[in-house]
């Protein structure tokens, strides 16, 4: 190492587990590619997902189910070239873990040793916890995912808020207590009443990290294309847009088109 690199802490499990003891907020977004890991692990993220929501944002299919384990692999593969620090997750896809605990160790061992990444995630309570605890077997880290669980978007029918009623809501808190026990290391809550996921968070020592889920949680998670306004359809309450790339990048293009047209671009200084 030259006296000019400073040594980066990188993110692990353990760090987060320490955060949330210590009452310090944990940051997550997503990245599909190199380019945007790159920027957000400059930016000081700590843990960027690999989410199945690729199949949305990236390849414009309507839902998680259609994406790949070889396509994750491909996308998280990407991401790890370009962090030096943050935690980084991949989401199991739709297929690849669901009721088959071998299966679910198979796919989680591919995505560890083709990509590099450190950790997975997958969906589910109770149900996926034989593939939580053999996964576990191979040392690989997994975190949890409850509340609305997009890869079971047709057994909901809706992407509208989980557990008001009070059956479901006592079942999720039941089921985070059973992923921890199983090992997880953190879970996601998705888009739950507040007051359900503060109470959730409360009730476990892991890392609760939320996505419209309120601010009792300990860490926030938005997808990266959607916080920086790249998609414009998708407007959730939960979202907070920190920019509007979508018309700055149409600006940009329109502009460009322009110059073309007119022949203003290339200029003399722009050509050899
Ligand atoms: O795939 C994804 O982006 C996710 C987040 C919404 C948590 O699972």
């Amino acid at each position: 190492m030259s006296v000019h690199q400073k040594e980066v802490r990188k993110v692990t499990t353990h760090v987060l587990q320490e955060m949330k003891r210590k009452g310090e907020k944990i940051a997550m977004l997503t990245a599909y590619d190199y380019t945007t890991a790159r920027i957000v692990d400059a930016a000081g993220i700590d843990v960027i997902l690999v989410g199945d929501s690729a199949s949305n944002v990236m390849a414009g299919h309507e839902t998680t189910l259609p994406v790949t384990l070889d396509q994750m692999i491909y996308h998280a593969q990407s991401v790890v070239r370009g962090v030096d620090r943050a935690l980084i997750v991949v989401d199991l896809p739709f297929g690849s873990y669901q009721g088959n605990s071998k299966e679910a160790l198979n796919s989680a061992i591919r995505i560890m040793k083709e990509s590099g990444a450190h950790a997975v995630k997958l969906e589910g309570g109770r149900e996926v916890k034989e593939s939580i605890e053999r996964i576990l077997t191979a040392g690989i880290p997994v975190m949890g995912h409850l509340g609305l669980t997009p890869q079971s978007i047709y057994k909901f029918g809706t992407y509208t808020v989980r557990a008001r009623e009070e059956e479901e809501a006592q079942r999720l808190v039941e089921d985070a207590q059973i992923l921890e026990k199983s090992g997880c290391f953190a879970i996601v809550i998705e888009k739950v009443p507040a007051a359900l996921a503060e109470q959730v968070a409360k009730s476990v020592e892991i890392p609760i990290i939320g996505i419209g889920a309120g601010g009792g949680v300990d860490g926030q998670v938005l997808v990266y294309h959607d916080m920086v306004g790249l998609t414009k359809e998708f407007s959730p309450r939960f979202l907070r847009r920190y920019l509007n790339l979508f018309d700055e990048i149409k600006g940009g293009v329109e502009h460009y088109i322009k110059d073309v047209k007119s022949r203003d671009f290339p200029n003399s200084s722009e050509q050899y």
